[in-house]
């Protein structure tokens, strides 16, 4: 394992932000950390890197106890903050290298890595250009770039893809995929889910300082996903349909306008056939029904939802 973490939590001035969690991540494997905003992803990663102290619990990084051997771990692994950190009157390729310099990686290898990380994330045509004169995107992409100037075992990225096109994110996300298959263990924060499904091996959804789940994105799918998603558009507005649905059991409804309505439900063929009926019955048209698998989107939002209207 390259994390563990046990009863870990973190107050600020009284506000928990996050509650007492464990956190197993295996060597080698891309964790996704997924919450809603304030859910404490951040302060999670700040806490794993050693950055803020936690005000409880067990820290375990690369086999180190992070509480009292900061600066050992510190050594060991690489963070990508959420927030910006540039400096403004650097050039591109100067921020890389010095970049490399702190870490005292020695200059052959430095050069080398500036021109791979410049092709990589794309950064040739600007590589001459002061960090402040860039754009929102390039200025993210230098930041995740710098940090593949040093050796590292364990990589931690606090929403690395905000503000990248989808051509950079795709890119971003391709480079990651091959960097764990070289051995290298990323901790990834996001609120993309089909991000999180096409990069990560196993996926902890957070919320409120609290872990929901845990698990690979294809056993949450299973685990949460029996469902199927069963989208009605009518030509008309017929409020009564949702009436009459609403009797069929194993059939929740999402959304409801009188004219499209979204329903729920983990027996879809026997739920369809129903509905279908009630429309033949009732003499309504439609004008497009159709009937899809749940997606990791839909079942995150179910989870976060159900567990706010807990408290
Ligand atoms: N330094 C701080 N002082 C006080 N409260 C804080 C501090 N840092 C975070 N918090 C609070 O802790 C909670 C968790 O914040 P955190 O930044 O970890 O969330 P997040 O999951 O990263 O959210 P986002 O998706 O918006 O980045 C929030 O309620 C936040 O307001
Ligand atoms: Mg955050």
């Amino acid at each position: 394992m390259s994390v563990i973490a046990r009863s870990l939590a973190k107050s600020y001035d009284g506000v928990i932000a996050v509650d007492g969690i464990d956190l197993d991540v295996r060597s080698g494997s891309v964790f996704g950390f997924l919450g809603p905003n304030g859910a404490g992803k951040s302060t999670t990663i700040k806490l794993l890197t050693t950055l803020v102290p936690p005000t409880s619990g067990n820290i375990e990084i690369l086999g180190i106890n992070a509480v009292k051997h900061p600066l050992e771990v510190r050594k060991r692994i690489g963070v990508v903050l959420q927030q910006p950190s540039y400096e403004p009157n650097l050039s591109v390729e100067k921020s890389l290298e010095k970049y490399g310099m702190m870490w005292n990686v020695e200059r052959k290898t430095r050069i080398d890595r500036t021109e791979e990380l410049i092709d990589v994330f794309d950064l040739g045509e600007i590589r001459k250009r002061k960090n402040e004169d860039l754009s929102i995107g390039q200025r993210r992409r230098v930041q995740v770039a710098r940090e593949f100037m040093h050796d590292m075992d364990l990589l931690f990225l606090d929403e690395p893809t905000v503000g990248l096109d989808p051509s950079a994110r795709r890119r971003l996300l391709d480079f990651l995929k091959n960097k764990a298959k070289t051995g290298l263990t990323i901790f990834y924060t996001t609120h993309v889910l089909t991000e999180a499904e096409y990069l990560c091996d196993e996926i902890a959804v957070l919320n409120r300082g609290r872990i929901l789940a845990v698990d690979t994105p294809e056993q949450l799918k299973n685990t949460f996903g029996q469902q199927k998603t069963i989208k009605i558009r009518l030509s008309e507005r017929h409020h009564e349909l949702a009436d009459l649905v609403h009797g069929i059991p194993d059939c929740t409804i999402r959304f409801d306008t009188g004219t499209d309505i979204i329903i729920q439900s983990s027996k879809s063929e026997l739920v369809l056939s129903q509905i279908l009926q009630i429309l033949i019955e009732n003499n309504i048209t439609v004008e497009d029904l159709s009937a899809m698998p749940t997606t990791l989107e839909e079942i995150f939002l179910k989870m976060v939802d159900t567990h706010a209207s807990d408290s």
